[in-house]
């Protein structure tokens, strides 16, 4: 049996396409032939990110403008991509926003979006895209984080958020380990994308090139984990080379 299956001709959605390391995966993924949903709250975007796609891959793509926190809209973005490619082969629950700051100064409206989008929206997601997954043996990947792993002085909510994700991964996979389905965590540290830091300046802005990964590199993390047949990644932590040094 080969140790890496083609992503030629597969079906992936990926969640927060519109920037960073979702638009990053979505070129990784489509190098490699796989026809790309793209999902996110910027039409404009999306479409030329899929116009991009199409020239430099010749794959088909979907737009599909997704708001993650509302369930009924997540359902649709996979019944569609079911609809649009044959089946799905891979989720990349990607999309993460984080808000506000300390526990003491956080608003009620920064937790509640922290929480909808990080874990309401891997949940539906997630669950909407099982049966098909098991359909396919599919392939599964959230993206968490290093503020996922260890305790660090700011932003817990958004931190906790993370545990979370990789909690709730580990045991789905617990779940649908059994059914085939692959099951990956990838735990960045700092990447230079639109993600705002606890300052609120984007890690683009904050960080030169060279500091800290780029949306490229967890891409390819995401792209190789896809690949793993029949074994699969658990989980893979993709830090800046001083990350322990200095945390
Ligand atoms: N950058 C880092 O340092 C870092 C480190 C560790 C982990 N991560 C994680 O990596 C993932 C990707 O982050 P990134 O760095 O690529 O940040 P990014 O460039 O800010 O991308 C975030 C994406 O999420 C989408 N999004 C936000 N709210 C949404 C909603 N309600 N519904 C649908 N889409 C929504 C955004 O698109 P729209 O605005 O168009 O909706 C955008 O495409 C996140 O889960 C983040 O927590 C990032």
């Amino acid at each position: 049996m080969a140790a890496e299956q083609s992503l030629d001709g597969q079906s992936a959605i990926v969640t927060g396409a519109s920037s960073g390391i979702g638009e990053a995966t979505a070129h990784a993924l489509a190098e490699d032939g796989a026809n790309v949903a793209l999902a996110a709250r910027r039409e404009e975007r999306l479409e030329s990110i899929a116009a991009d796609l199409d020239d430099a891959h010749g794959v088909d793509t979907l737009v599909a403008p997704t708001n993650v926190r509302d369930e009924d809209a997540v359902d649709a973005l996979v019944e569609e991509t079911v609809d649009a490619f044959g089946g799905l082969d891979l989720l990349v629950n990607n999309v993460g926003v984080v808000a506000g700051d300390s526990v003491d100064d956080l608003t009620t409206e920064a937790y509640r979006t922290m929480m909808e989008v990080n874990v309401d929206g891997y949940f539906f997601a997630t669950r909407a895209a099982l049966p098909h997954l098991r359909e396919s043996s599919g392939t599964l990947v959230f993206i968490g984080s290093f503020a996922g792993q260890y305790p660090r002085p700011f932003n817990p909510v958004y931190a906790a958020t993370k545990w979370w994700v990789r909690g709730f991964a580990k045991s789905v996979s617990a779940d649908a380990g059994e059914d085939d389905v692959a099951v990956t965590t990838i735990n960045p540290a700092e990447v230079r994308s639109e993600f705002a830091s606890e300052t609120g300046e984007s890690f683009e802005d904050r960080f030169d090139e060279g500091a800290v990964s780029e949306p490229a590199e967890i891409a390819d993390a995401v792209r190789f984990a896809a690949k793993q047949d029949p074994s699969m990644v658990s989980e893979l932590d993709l830090y800046r080379r001083d990350k322990l040094t200095f945390f």
